[in-house]
């Protein structure tokens, strides 16, 4: 398998926009111009508590992108309801507690059992990819197996926090768990607190078919606009020379 492909969040667009709530930065035109960059797919979060992208981006992505829409969502009725109306070719399934400041830790696929059985053929009975994002264990990876999913997300962001002395033993869990998650036949994508310095390492475990990067994407565009954030990030996945 190639090097993963990038998949833009364009969430912390809208947290720019939502601090003035008004209609700029616009999360759209962003998510085209990361398109033009290379971008291979876009990805939002539409949130309970609605904290950055709003229900009508969801709808003007989908309209006006050319690549991919990975709509990450929590299990809660409405908005699996909005998921299945949304037309986006990926769903990507996340716990969401509304006292934090992003996304902790992995779903739990085992205590979900339930909700999930009953959601994921809805969908895929149209046709959209749903992904479960969960920590790099193997209970939640064998669980996403047996459900039937088609992907499942690594969070990564333990190992992009971690000290130095847990670096490696935490890269190390990660190539377990894209191996056993291939192994049972799931597809392999990651995420959470990705970086362009810490990205190289990442994009070489196996198997790992999308990286979906956001916060450090949008930070790093004030500074070299979104083509120079993209086109460095592209650049990073594929070059492990530095
Ligand atoms: N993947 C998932 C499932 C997420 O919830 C998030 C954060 O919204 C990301 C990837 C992107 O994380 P970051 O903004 O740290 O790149």
């Amino acid at each position: 398998m190639g090097l993963p492909r990038l998949h833009v969040n364009v969430d912390h667009v809208a947290t720019v926009r939502q601090a003035r709530r008004i209609d700029a930065p616009d999360p759209v035109a962003w998510a085209l111009a990361a398109e033009a960059a290379g971008a291979h797919g876009i990805t939002c979060h539409l949130r309970k508590d609605r904290r950055h992208i709003q229900d009508e981006d969801v709808v003007r992505l989908r309209a006006a992108i050319g690549t991919i829409l990975n709509l990450e969502l929590s299990l809660a009725p409405d908005m699996l309801a909005i998921g299945l109306e949304s037309g986006a070719e990926e769903i990507c399934l996340v716990p969401e507690n509304r006292q934090e400041i992003t996304t902790e830790g992995g779903l739990d696929v085992l205590a979900e059992r339930a909700r999930l059985e009953e959601a994921l053929p809805r969908f895929r009975e149209r046709g959209m990819a749903v992904s479960l994002f969960v920590d790099p264990e193997r209970a939640p990876i064998a669980a996403a197996a047996e459900l039937g999913a088609d992907f499942v997300e690594l969070h990564t962001g333990a190992w992009a926090n971690a000290p130095e002395a847990r670096r490696a033993d935490e890269l190390e869990r990660l190539r377990q768990a894209a191996e056993h998650a291939h192994a049972l036949g799931l597809r392999v994508n990651a995420g959470h607190g990705l970086t362009s310095e810490n990205v190289t390492p990442l994009a070489r475990l196996p198997w790992l078919e999308e990286l979906n990067i956001g916060h450090a994407l949008v930070a790093r565009a004030l500074f070299l606009g979104v083509e120079g954030a993209v086109g460095e990030m592209l650049r990073r996945i594929e070059d492990d020379s530095r």
